[in-house]
């Protein structure tokens, strides 16, 4: 892997999300916002906000190559994302949103990833993905306040390696795959 973010260290913190443009992330960002009204807890930062299609974890550099051959051959449809349903997560106190109606194609993309990564030779949680972007953490959640839904015309996935310190989760994109 010869782009920005692998550097010097032998392993990365590494997903696969979907990676909203400017006016979604704005419109997550205001459901962030209303949703904190309600609940309170700390609101993701919104250069943080994304949906993630599969949580790889640590994976050494050397992986990298033989995985972005792989992730290469899926061939998915773009597609459009209504989000519209606000979740929490009691286990660890996170406020959410979702879609009420995940579309058949991102279903379609989530098993593309998952059966790539694993022909990569990478282990991947076996928990049933559940579509969600994460809003708050650490939340007392609350009643299910009725949203305004996000429209997310979802044009691309990416690769993001993940780091975090003192001040919470930075992200860098690594590679972008467009959607047919
Ligand atoms: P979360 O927002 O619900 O915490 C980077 O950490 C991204 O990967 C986040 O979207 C996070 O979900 C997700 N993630 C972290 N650990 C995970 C795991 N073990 N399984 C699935 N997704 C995970």
């Amino acid at each position: 892997m010869t782009e920005a973010g692998a550097g010097e260290l032998d392993s990365l913190r590494l997903f696969f999300a979907l990676w909203p443009d400017d006016a979604t992330r704005t419109a997550l960002d205001h459901t962030g916002k209303w949703l904190h009204q309600y609940w309170g807890g700390r609101r993701m930062r919104a250069d943080t906000l994304h949906l993630t299609l599969a949580f790889l974890g640590n994976t050494p550099v050397a992986q990298l190559d033989a995985l972005v051959a792989c992730i290469n051959t899926i061939q998915s449809a773009a597609f459009k994302l209504i989000l519209d349903q606000p979740g929490y997560w009691r286990h660890n106190r996170i406020g959410w949103l979702g879609p009420s109606q995940p579309p058949l194609a991102l279903g379609e993309l989530v098993s593309a990833v998952n059966e790539a990564v694993q022909k990569a030779g990478i282990n991947l949680d076996a928990r049933p993905h559940v579509p969600h972007v994460t809003l708050l953490r650490n939340t007392a959640g609350g009643t299910f306040p009725v949203c305004e839904s996000v429209n997310w015309p979802v044009r691309e996935f990416v690769l993001v390696s993940s780091r975090a310190d003192a001040d919470g989760a930075y992200y860098e994109v690594l590679r972008r795959w467009p959607l047919g």
